[in-house]
């Protein structure tokens, strides 16, 4: 489980252990009627204090995976109900709440998700059934792999992709995003004549729970 940092502490945001004197507080003393040596010691105390870090904790890759390929083994299983949509992608979401999503996605021949990024969130998929071609963007460019039945594989922030299934045969897979999608931006390969490079197309917000991007 990735962990927050502890706050940093420093000679500023250890304890409060009363007033200080600074150049600028000197020269502000002279155009207030009560010196800062005289503010109440509460006051002090509220400057100094570290903030909490109060944002969800998003899940590492590691554990992603692990939870795609739990729930990839509930389908295999037969525990989820799959459905094969020839005329657009079928998706189902499994889990959901503020730490991470979880989709069920089927995909019929020719179908894709679009080269995308997931903004902010971690994202992990396992293949359940058929086979994959991950499409993403590389130093070099874009570079593509199969994933066969099985096959995991995470994504970091930043990671830019195309999940697609160009065979026969349908392919169903897991995928997990922690914190979940809250925007995304969509991109085209282009080049400025010497190195291949990326333009973004759009970029748009993602409803709690929605499918938007899911891929
Ligand atoms: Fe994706």
């Amino acid at each position: 489980m990735w962990s927050c940092p502890p706050p940093r502490t420093s000679a500023r945001s250890g304890a409060a252990v009363g007033p200080t004197t600074s150049t600028s507080a000197v020269a502000r003393a002279d155009v207030h009627t009560r010196p800062l040596e005289a503010r109440p010691l509460e006051y002090s105390v509220l400057l100094h204090a570290p903030r909490r870090i109060v944002a969800p904790i998003s899940l590492g890759l590691t554990d992603l995976v692990g939870l795609t390929q739990r729930v990839a083994a509930e389908v295999r299983a037969g525990d989820h109900e799959v459905v094969i949509d020839p005329s657009r992608r079928w998706y189902q979401r499994i889990q959901g709440d503020d730490f991470v999503d979880v989709w069920l996605i089927s995909w019929a021949t020719e179908q894709y998700a679009e080269l995308h990024d997931h903004a902010g969130s971690f994202g992990a998929l396992t293949v359940v059934s058929g086979a994959l071609t991950e499409t993403r963007w590389t130093a070099g460019g874009l570079r593509s792999r199969k994933l066969r039945a099985g096959r995991s594989v995470g994504f970091g922030l930043g990671h830019v992709h195309d999940v697609a299934n160009p065979s026969p045969t349908p392919a169903v897979s897991v995928h997990a995003y922690s914190p979940p999608l809250t925007a995304m931006s969509y991109y085209a390969p282009d080049s400025d004549g010497v190195l291949p490079r990326l333009r973004r197309t759009r970029s748009v917000l993602v409803e709690a729970g929605s499918s938007e991007g899911i891929g």
